[in-house]
């Protein structure tokens, strides 16, 4: 897990940004797959923001979790050129084939546009996907 240097750091990528809350929120869960209270402290004494407002963020929006998913986590990519490619019904036929074994959630382009559809899965990126490579996948889990 990274630590409190890298949310530092996240920060200082996003702050001078108006609105920077966040694309901060969205760089640390991404970056760690949850934001926990450390976090939210720093963020917040660094925007100059309350920790109660910075919490109210957090919870309101889905994306944001704040204790670790349990489950294996499949990132399937639902910008523009991977939609096109149809990654948006290929990860709702994902999450009924993975029931609540495996999370499918999505990531907002991982640079490889042209041989979409993608996904992460830990550091791995599995490009091309379709219904036999993706299925195959979430067996393996
Ligand atoms: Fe999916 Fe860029 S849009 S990798």
């Amino acid at each position: 897990a990274a630590g409190q240097e890298d949310v530092r750091a996240i920060i200082s990528r996003h702050a001078h940004r108006e609105g920077a809350l966040l694309p901060i929120l969205h760089a640390i869960q991404a970056d760690r797959g949850w934001i926990d209270e450390t976090a939210i402290r720093t963020v917040a004494h660094a925007l100059n923001l309350s920790r109660a407002e910075v919490h109210g963020v957090v919870s309101f929006y889905h994306d944001f979790r704040t204790r670790p998913e349990p489950r294996p986590v499949i990132k399937l990519c639902r910008a523009e050129a991977c939609q096109a490619r149809g990654s948006e019904p290929l990860a709702e036929w994902a999450q009924s084939r993975a029931g609540d074994r495996v999370a499918i959630e999505p990531v907002y382009c991982l640079g490889l546009c042209s041989v979409g559809p993608n996904a992460m899965l830990g550091d791995d990126v599995h490009a091309r996907l379709d219904q036999a490579s993706l299925g195959a996948l979430i067996e393996a889990l």
